[in-house]
């Protein structure tokens, strides 16, 4: 015996109580559909080149993961610099790049982790702590620290 045919033989009555509920009118729903952009990256390490489609308000480095895109990242809350790229093209919005000093900025490094595209965009992958040396390189070598503790006295 089918489904179908026991429904029918054996029709559900189950006694329920019936509710009225006053109408309601639910707010209307509009859906927002963001800005979508191209965002190339070039994996300098790696010699790849990745192309990905970003909307305006995902972040660029989690939508690239969601693609099959492998790129470096470690704290993913803007602050170690990991993910950092130079912007060959294009602009970014990065108001959490915590780790990145306006200066950089200025210069064109983003940190893709927490960057927002605004258009489309040619970045490429920094050298391993190019943006650590650039940033805090010149406070460090300058001092009178030399090796073996402790420190001279003079
Ligand atoms: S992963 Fe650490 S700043 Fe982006």
């Amino acid at each position: 015996m089918t489904v179908g045919a026991l429904a029918r033989d054996r029709p559900f009555d189950l006694n329920l109580p019936t509710y009225s509920a006053p109408a309601v009118t639910l707010p209307r729903l509009t859906y927002h559909m963001a800005r979508t952009h191209t965002v190339t990256v070039h994996h300098r390490q790696t010699g790849r080149i990745y192309t990905v489609e970003v909307p305006e308000d995902r972040y660029i480095l989690q939508t690239a993961e969601s693609q099959g895109v492998e790129l470096p990242f470690a704290c993913r809350n803007g602050a170690c610099t990991t993910c950092a790229v130079r912007l060959l093209e294009g602009e970014v919005d990065q108001p959490e790049a915590m780790g990145l000093s306006p200066d950089l900025r200025e210069q064109g490094y983003a940190l893709l982790c927490v960057s927002y595209p605004r258009s489309n965009i040619q970045a490429e992958t920094q050298d391993e702590d190019e943006v650590y040396e650039l940033q805090f390189g010149r406070y460090f070598g300058k001092g009178k620290v030399r090796r073996g503790l402790p420190l001279d006295e003079d």
